[in-house]
């Protein structure tokens, strides 16, 4: 391709986001504001896809409790997290210029080294001993030291009323918990599952939409009574699927690929904490594949004792071979009842509910999910450069691309445009997500599908108004096939179901017509 830039993927990726529609800086015309960004109307889209997505996959088919909490809570909430003490970050400061760093990405980024979750002092002495100094000025670094990451907000006129934006939808989950329980009537095992923004006043916020200060969850609180932990429900469904695990015995051996193991057997030699962990690392992997990412790039990583809270039971991340390096696209954690039990220490309210003999707290598994960063990974694996076109392309399965089709007039004059506009209507009317175009000549029409992904475009012609047929042209080969106008609804449901090859439709239909 001629006209295709030579810079890094995740720049192409965050240019092209910002022309088509896809993720904006927010703010941009004053400025911007370091850290968010907005959606614009084809990144919209696809993240309604991707939530919906989820909301069948994790949260409708397992019968789970979804909820919208509140995005302001008071202090003592983050208190008995553990949030106000302990949700910290190294910083480190230039001496000269001033500029603050996260010391343990300064760290990774100069010597790529491993520096997650070391103390302030050891970082100190990795930056001394590899005379690390400032990316802005080549300044020295000032002594880390820990830099909270709740951003703090007043709420009412009373100066001092402070309250916090959560950086996790977990915790509404943890102290609305009695109440769902209570009012749903739920026996264990049972989910709450909430979407939303979350907020952590990031040391340095970049690489585009990987690391932000405002960005949204998709979590699950999955709670269970001890002895549920090994037998979830559905687990057979999932106990054969492939989990690619990394062990620390292979992080420590400088293995970098996750090696294939069955959920099944994950769970009898005790790799991971427990089978229900296990059914929720192998929903991930399904979910991660079925919007487009290449399972070949993800693999789940047993968290090292040093990034490992306290208190859990084990953490194990689904992180994915972006071009930027592995990344952590969700967090696992086996929290026990440590949520539970502290809320109940500092609220006073009882949390155990009743279970066969008596009342339990119960044990949580919690699967959860960044929908920018499963976004962006989306955007850089089905990111396309071909020599057979002019433009990149972006080949999004049809479960995550924001449109299914789009329709043309072959000319906007004859008769031709009416045609399509009725076709157009009668596709919308049927549910799906079309698009009416009739700008440009036919090429750029088509350039301007591929560009945002949409993988199929009919196209009325004049054929179409001698014998009622059109044209359908495929995103992924740029071959085209004429169908009956009468048959093209469900010769779009049967591509859209990804289950067959565009060359093998014509031979579907007319199979169905014998
Ligand atoms: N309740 C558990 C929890 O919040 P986490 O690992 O801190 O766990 C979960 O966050 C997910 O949220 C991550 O795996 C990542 O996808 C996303 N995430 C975390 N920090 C982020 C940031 N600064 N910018 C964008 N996404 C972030």
């Amino acid at each position: 391709m001629s006209n295709i830039e030579n810079k890094p993927l995740l720049d192409k990726i965050q240019d092209v986001s910002f022309r088509r529609g896809i993720v904006f800086p927010t703010a941009d015309i004053y400025g911007g504001l370091a850290g968010v960004f907005d959606y614009g109307p084809i990144g919209t889209l696809m993240r309604q896809k991707l939530i919906n997505f989820w909301r069948d996959y994790f949260v409708k088919s397992e019968g789970h409790y979804e909820i919208e909490g509140s995005l302001i809570l008071p202090p003592k909430v983050f208190e008995a997290s553990g949030h106000l003490a302990k949700f910290c970050d190294p910083l480190v400061q230039c001496k000269e210029c001033k500029s603050m760093f996260r010391a343990d990405k300064i760290i990774e980024d100069k010597i790529e080294q491993n520096a997650d979750g070391l103390a302030p002092k050891e970082l100190d002495e990795i930056i001394a001993k590899n005379k690390l100094t400032c990316p802005s000025c080549n300044g020295a670094f000032m002594n880390a030291r820990e830099f909270n990451l709740m951003l703090k907000t007043q709420v009412g006129s009373v100066e001092g009323n402070v309250a916090y934006l959560r950086p996790e939808t977990a915790q509404n989950i943890f102290i609305n918990f009695k109440r769902i329980a209570h009012s749903m009537r739920a026996k264990l095992p049972f989910g709450i599952a909430q979407v939303g923004k979350v907020y952590r006043n990031e040391i340095s916020p970049r690489q585009f939409i990987i690391r932000v200060r405002e960005f949204e969850q998709m979590e699950v609180e999955a709670f269970f009574a001890e002895e549920q932990l090994d037998n979830p429900p559905h687990f057979e469904e999932l106990a054969d699927e492939l989990l690619p695990l990394l062990t620390r015995e292979m992080q420590a051996k400088g293995i970098e690929k996750g090696k294939d193991v069955t959920v099944a057997e994950a769970v009898e030699k005790k790799i991971i904490p427990n089978a229900a962990m296990g059914y929720y690392l192998a929903k991930e992997k399904i979910l991660f594949e079925e919007v487009g990412i290449n399972p070949e790039l993800i693999r789940f990583r047993h968290m090292l004792p040093k990034e490992t809270p306290h208190y859990s039971g084990g953490n194990f991340d689904l992180e994915i071979k972006l071009s930027i390096g592995w990344t952590e696209i969700v967090g696992n954690a086996f929290r026990q009842q440590h949520d539970l039990i502290s809320h109940e220490k500092h609220s006073g309210t009882k949390m155990a509910v009743q279970h066969t003999n008596g009342n339990v707290i119960p044990y949580v598994i919690e699967p959860s999910i960044g929908v920018g960063r499963t976004l962006y990974c989306i955007l850089e694996s089905c990111y396309r450069e071909t020599k057979d076109r002019d433009w990149t392309w972006f080949q999004f399965p049809p479960t995550i691309s924001p449109y299914d089709v789009h329709v043309y007039p072959l000319m906007k004059k004859d008769g031709l445009e009416e045609k399509a506009q009725e076709v157009f209507e009668e596709l919308k009317g049927e549910g799906f997500e079309a698009v009416f175009d009739t700008s440009g000549k036919i090429g750029k029409r088509y350039a301007r599908a591929d560009e945002i992904g949409t993988p199929y475009c009919v196209t009325i012609d004049y054929e179409s108004l001698k014998d009622e047929t059109v044209t359908i042209r495929d995103r992924d080969t740029m071959k085209q096939i004429r169908v009956e106008l009468i048959d093209l609804n469900d010769v779009l449901v049967l591509l859209l179901s990804g289950e067959y090859a565009f060359d093998e439709i014509e031979d579907i239909i007319s199979e169905q017509q014998k």
